[in-house]
């Protein structure tokens, strides 16, 4: 069994090979002067674990290349982050099912795939394959149980993410609840814990996705209101679109982190354990 990835998963990919103990194969990526993508690979073996994250389009042309170019080989494909995986339902008429165009591209000529939290689940069944779903919240637990906070509270920031939450709480044994948003007008709203005071507390938001950081910048700011008395941010895959990282800094979050399922310089822990230990499973 060989690694190969994409540009855009190459240190996740190199954790991988490391920490399963497969070779990584080489890879070299450029443009046609026209802008097409091009790549070239080194030898893949017949049996080949493909990593690369839908972080854009141009990521998702890449892993097209790179799964054709291993045509032949059995293929694992490892989705570290899908993206178009939100759009995943037609909301109103005329809109694509993004989710089911995208897996349905992906899952032609492979026996599996792996991802890691996927914003809904139930977009796996658009594959038509065996989809194993891995979750970091154990890892992310993990990474911070040694940052020194005092009297943390680890909250989701609604209802979707209440179950990350207490997974990532349970790990050290701390405190887990989700936010609740009241609506006081038109312009206004008010969000607060569900169960749990916020007050003096070290309040770390944790979610699978940071986009726009909107939600989580409110959040952060409503929670000071409340007496919190630092928050942080902790996700899966950290898209940052549009400023966000500055936005959450400039909101007051301490500290933003996030793994390497996206590759940024807050990348703080990594998801390769997790899939090495998911592909011995399979
Ligand atoms: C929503 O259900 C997701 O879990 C995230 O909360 C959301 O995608 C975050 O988006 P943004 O950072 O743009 O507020």
């Amino acid at each position: 069994m060989k690694v190969i990835s994409t540009e855009y998963s190459q240190i996740l990919a190199a954790r991988l090979a490391k920490a399963s103990g497969f070779d990584l194969v080489d890879v070299r990526f450029s443009r046609f002067p026209d802008g097409e993508l091009y790549l070239k690979t080194g030898q893949t073996g017949d049996e080949v674990l493909v990593v690369g994250s839908v972080a854009d389009s141009d990521a998702l042309v890449q892993l097209i290349l790179l799964m054709d170019a291993c045509r032949g080989a059995e293929i694992t494909l490892i989705l570290p982050y899908l993206g178009y995986a939100r759009q995943d339902k037609q909301f109103s008429p005329g809109e694509p099912l993004s989710a089911r165009a995208i897996a349905g591209i992906l899952s032609g000529g492979i026996s599996r795939a792996i991802v890691v939290n996927v914003h809904d689940p139930g977009v796996l069944r658009f594959f038509g394959i065996p989809v194993q779903s891995l979750s970091l919240a154990p890892e992310i637990g993990r990474y911070l149980k040694d940052a020194g906070f005092r009297e943390p509270l680890i909250l989701a920031p609604d209802d979707g993410a209440a179950l990350f939450a207490a997974e990532v709480a349970a790990v050290n044994g701390w405190d887990s609840d989700h936010l609740e948003k009241t609506r006081i007008s038109s312009e206004e709203v008010s969000m607060s814990p569900r169960k749990l005071c916020a007050e003096s507390r070290d309040v770390v938001i944790v979610d699978d996705i940071i986009s726009t950081g909107g939600t989580l910048a409110t959040a952060a700011r409503l929670l000071y209101e409340q007496g919190a008395r630092n928050v942080y941010a902790a996700c899966v895959h950290g898209v940052f679109a549009g400023g966000a990282y500055s936005h959450l800094i400039a909101s007051g979050v301490r500290e933003v982190y996030c793994s390497d399922t996206l590759e940024r310089g807050c990348s703080v822990y990594s998801a390769a354990g997790v899939i090495a230990d998911g592909i011995s499973r399979c």
